[in-house]
C-alpha cells in the first residue's frame, strides 16, 4: 500500500461541467496529529473517519515501527494500542514521506518524558524551520539537541509553562499541545493556531482525559493530568478536500452539493468563490456551489492562518481565477515556495506573472489540455481540475502520488460528478483512453 508507482498518471479530457453530489472524506491533517496522540495512552483507542491516504498510511507504518499496535477495522477505521511502545525514535524513513511523524516527538516526549526523530528537511513548498517546536519542548523543561540529522528531546519533568508563538504555527501549537497535556501543571499557549484539525485534536486528547481549553482561540490553556485514557473518536472532515472540490464547480462552470462537511471550517472559500461570481448555498453539513452558465470575475486572495484563506486552498483557488474574467491577484503569505505550479498551469494556457509573493493572474477564456506535472499535493489537484475544465485537448498530469498523499479515490469521485478522468499506469491505457476521448 505504501509504495509509490511513478508510472502512475491521470488522463483527463475536460469541458464537461462537474455536477452531483460528492462525499468528504476525514480531514487528512487532523488525523495525522490524533494518530500521534492515540499512542499516549496505554489503553485501547478507536479512531474512525480517517481517510484512506498516502500520508496517513505512512503515520501509520511509523507507529507500527516503535512497537504500537494497529488493527484495521475496516478502510477508515483503526484501533490502536501503544501500550507496548518499545522505541521512542522514529526513523528517516518516515520522517522524509511525511514531516508530520514528528507529532510522534511532542506525543512520547509527554507520554516517556523521551523521544527521538529523524529532523525533518524542507519540502515542495518552501523551507520549514521546527524551531518554534524547539523552543516550547525547551520551555516545558526538556533539553532539545539537534544533530547528526537527528531531534532528540529528553526531560526528568515536565513543567507546564506560558509559552509565546512568534508566528502562528499548526505544527507547533499541536506538538506543544502534546506535550503539555502531561507536563505538570499549568501551560498557557499564547499566539496558538485556531485551524479546525488543531480544535479536533484537543478534543481528541479531551476525549482521552486530558484538561485543555480554549482550542480554537488564540491562547490554549492546559492543565497536565498524570495518564490518559481510551477513547474512540471521529475525525473532523476535510475542509481542504471539500474546498477543492468547490473549486472543481466553480472552474468547470458546474453544480456540486459537497457532503459531510463543516460549512463554518469553509467560510474563507465560499467567500472568496462568492466574490468570483459563483452561488453558494449552505446547509447544515453540505454547501452546494453552483456556477452554471455564470461568468467568472477577478478578485483578490491573501492567504492567512484561520480563519483566512488557506494556503492549502490557494493552487486550487488560483486556477478558478485564471479562466476568470479581469485580473485578479493571488498572495502567499504561509509558505515561500508555492508557486511552482504556475509555469505548469501556463502551458494550459493560464497567463499568470510572480512578483514575490503574488501571483498577478489575467483571466482567460479557457484552458486547454496539455502535459503536466504535479508538482505538489495540493497543487497537483488544482491542475486536476484545471485539466476538467480544459475546453480541449487531453491533459496528462504525472507525479501523481503527491496527489495521492491526501486525497482518497479523488479520480473515482471526480468520475462520480461526470469528469471524464482516469488513473492509468501504462503508455496502453493512456493511448486507449485518449482514442475513446477522441
Ligand atoms: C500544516 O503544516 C499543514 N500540514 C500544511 O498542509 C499547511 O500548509 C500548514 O499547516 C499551514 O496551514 C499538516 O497539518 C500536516 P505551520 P505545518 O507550522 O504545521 C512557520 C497540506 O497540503 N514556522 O502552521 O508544518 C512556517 O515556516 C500541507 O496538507 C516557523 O517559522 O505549518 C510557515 O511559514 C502542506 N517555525 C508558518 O510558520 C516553526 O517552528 C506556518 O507553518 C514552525 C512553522
Amino acid at each position: 500500500m505504501l509504495e509509490v508507482c511513478e508510472m502512475e498518471q491521470y488522463v483527463i479530457k475536460g469541458g464537461a461541467p462537474l455536477r452531483g453530489e460528492v462525499t468528504i472524506g476525514g480531514a487528512k491533517n487532523a488525523a495525522l496529529a490524533i494518530l500521534a496522540a492515540a499512542v499516549m495512552t496505554d489503553d485501547t483507542v478507536v479512531i474512525d473517519n480517517l481517510p484512506d491516504v498516502r500520508d496517513v498510511n505512512v503515520m501509520i507504518g511509523a507507529m507500527e515501527d516503535i512497537g504500537a499496535s494497529i488493527e484495521r477495522v475496516d478502510r477508515h477505521t483503526v484501533r490502536i494500542n501503544g501500550s507496548k511502545i518499545e522505541r521512542l525514535s522514529v526513523d528517516y524513513e518516515y520522517i522524509k514521506k511525511i514531516r508530520a511523524s514528528y507529532y510522534l516527538l511532542g506525543a512520547l516526549l509527554g507520554k516517556y518524558k523521551s523521544a527521538e526523530v529523524a529532523l525533518p528537511g524542507g519540502c515542495a513548498i518552501g523551507s520549514r524551520p521546527i524551531d518554534l517546536h524547539i523552543k516550547g519542548f525547551k520551555a516545558l523543561g526538556a533539553d532539545v539537541d539537534t544533530g547528526y540529522g537527528l531531534i532528540s528531546a529528553r526531560a526528568d519533568e515536565l513543567i507546564g509553562n506560558h509559552i509565546y508563538l512568534d508566528k502562528v504555527s499548526v505544527g507547533a501549537t499541536i506538538n506543544i499541545l502534546m506535550t503539555a497535556t502531561m507536563a505538570k501543571g499549568k501551560t498557557v499557549i499564547e499566539n496558538a493556531a485556531k485551524e479546525p484539525h488543531v480544535v479536533d485534536v484537543a478534543n481528541f486528547l479531551n476525549s482521552m482525559g486530558a484538561n485543555i481549553r480554549g482550542a480554537g482561540t488564540d491562547v490554549i490553556r492546559v492543565e497536565g493530568v498524570e495518564r490518559l485514557h481510551g477513547t474512540e473518536y471521529s475525525v473532523i472532515p476535510d475542509q481542504i478536500e471539500a474546498g477543492t472540490f468547490m473549486c472543481a464547480a466553480a472552474v468547470t462552470h458546474g453544480d456540486i452539493l459537497v457532503k459531510n462537511v463543516v460549512p463554518k471550517h469553509l467560510e474563507a472559500t465560499t467567500a472568496k468563490l462568492v466574490e468570483a461570481g459563483c452561488k453558494v448555498v449552505e446547509y447544515d453539513d453540505a454547501v452546494r456551489v453552483i456556477a452554471e452558465d455564470m461568468q467568472l470575475h477577478h478578485t483578490a486572495v491573501t492567504t492567512l492562518p484561520y480563519p483566512g484563506f488557506p494556503t492549502d486552498m490557494q493552487p486550487q483557488m488560483a486556477v478558478v481565477l485564471a479562466v476568470a474574467e479581469g485580473t485578479s491577484t493571488v498572495t502567499e503569505s504561509i509558505w515561500d515556495n508555492r508557486f511552482k505550479y504556475v509555469d505548469e498551469l501556463a502551458r494550459m494556457g493560464a497567463q499568470v506573472k510572480i512578483e514575490s509573493n503574488i501571483a498577478i493572474i489575467t483571466g482567460v477564456d479557457h484552458y486547454t489540455g496539455a502535459r503536466v506535472s504535479a508538482p505538489d499535493l495540493r497543487a497537483g489537484a488544482a491542475l486536476v481540475i484545471a485539466g476538467l475544465a480544459a475546453h480541449d485537448g487531453i491533459t496528462v498530469v504525472d507525479d501523481i502520488y503527491y496527489i495521492q498523499r491526501g486525497y482518497e479515490d479523488f479520480e473515482v469521485k471526480l468520475r462520480g460528478l461526470g469528469g471524464n478522468i482516469e488513473l492509468v499506469d501504462n503508455e496502453h491505457d493512456l493511448q486507449k483512453f485518449i482514442l475513446k476521448v477522441s
